[in-house]
């Protein structure tokens, strides 16, 4: 048992192993800290952050459907300055790579969060949510744009000039490969594979959203094959490493994804059901990964055989 290594190294990082909490459902890591042993962890990512705080959306914002859940948040958040003045000092005292969740209406306030999150300490890099509307484009999403996606990410580049960029792929691309070849060309450190999938739920006898909002975000188990896919896709296509989610619940389910060329993996709508998952996971990683007779990631990552019989 001992022998198993799960640390993995992604660019100059280290993680102690493959288990991220993923953004918006681990809050900003602080409110499971007495829950979860936060430094037994891989690491986690913060609830999306951006220039202005965000209220959110109207109640209701999250409703389950079949094997998952759709959310509409609305994007809510302190805004980065309170977040590095009131939540990155006690962050601090934790010994685990923090990932900060970034995005914006338009290219400026994206280079924005990251100017004002590079003169802090204690972040190990950062992620871009691209699944956002442009603004100034009439609200298309950067994440469906390729040249938008490809422009916006060039310029966090070199905003981010101290620390690993991480890029959220939104799963609403037509041929993600190239999307992915494109974000690699313009400096990103890692992909992220993918966010939530635009959905709606309705009642029928009232006329109305089940949500507060007309839509939102399907995540969870229903999502899974799908993001398997995208996943298999983006690794196909490019040399940087790919941190993927989508519906992980078991070990089963990150080694799967690993099996399709994942190099860490987040754990996103699980936290709602069970608070305690990305810990727990931890543990029955290294019992999946002894019975599987592997010792570290690399001899898992990428194994996935296309040839048929
Ligand atoms: C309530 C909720 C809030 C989320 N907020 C964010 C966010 O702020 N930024 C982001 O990039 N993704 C956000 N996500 C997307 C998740 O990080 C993840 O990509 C998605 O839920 C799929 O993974 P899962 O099936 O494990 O949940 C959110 C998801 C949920 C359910």
């Amino acid at each position: 048992m001992a022998d198993v290594d799960l640390s993995v190294a992604v660019g100059r990082l280290r993680f102690r192993n493959p288990i991220i909490a993923a953004s918006g459902t681990f809050g900003y890591g602080l409110e499971f800290a007495h829950l979860v042993d936060l430094n037994k962890l891989g690491g986690f990512v913060t609830k999306g952050l951006s220039r202005e705080p965000i209220a959110g959306a109207p109640a209701p914002r999250v409703c389950e459907t079949p094997a998952g859940m759709l959310n509409a948040i609305g994007l809510q958040n302190v805004g980065v300055q309170a977040f590095v003045e009131q939540k990155l000092p006690a962050l601090r005292k934790f010994d685990v790579p923090v990932f900060a969740n970034v995005f914006g209406y338009c290219q400026e306030e994206y280079v924005e969060v990251i100017r004002t999150l590079e003169d802090a300490e204690g972040i190990a890099g950062y992620e871009l949510n691209i699944s956002c509307p442009n603004v100034k484009r009439g609200g298309l999403q950067f994440g469906s744009d390729q040249a938008m996606a490809a422009e916006m990410v060039g310029a966090a580049r070199k905003a981010a000039a101290r620390r690993p960029l991480w890029v959220k792929l939104s799963p609403l691309i037509a041929d993600i490969g190239l999307m992915a070849r494109a974000l690699e060309a313009e400096g990103a450190d890692a992909l992220t594979v993918a966010n939530t999938f635009p959905a709606m739920a309705v009642d029928h006898r009232t006329g109305r959203s089940r949500l507060g909002n007309s839509t939102g975000g399907l995540s969870g188990p229903a999502i899974k094959p799908i993001t398997l896919r995208l996943v298999w896709e983006a690794f196909k296509a490019v040399q940087i490493p790919i941190v993927a989610l989508g519906g992980v619940e078991t070990a089963s389910d990150v080694l799967d994804y690993i099996t399709v060329g994942a190099t860490l993996v987040q754990v996103g709508t699980a936290s709602f059901t069970d608070p305690t998952v990305s810990e727990r996971l931890v543990d029955d990683l290294r019992d999946a990964f002894f019975e599987a007779k592997a010792f570290n990631i690399s001899q898992l990552r990428g194994r996935f055989r296309t040839e048929i019989g």
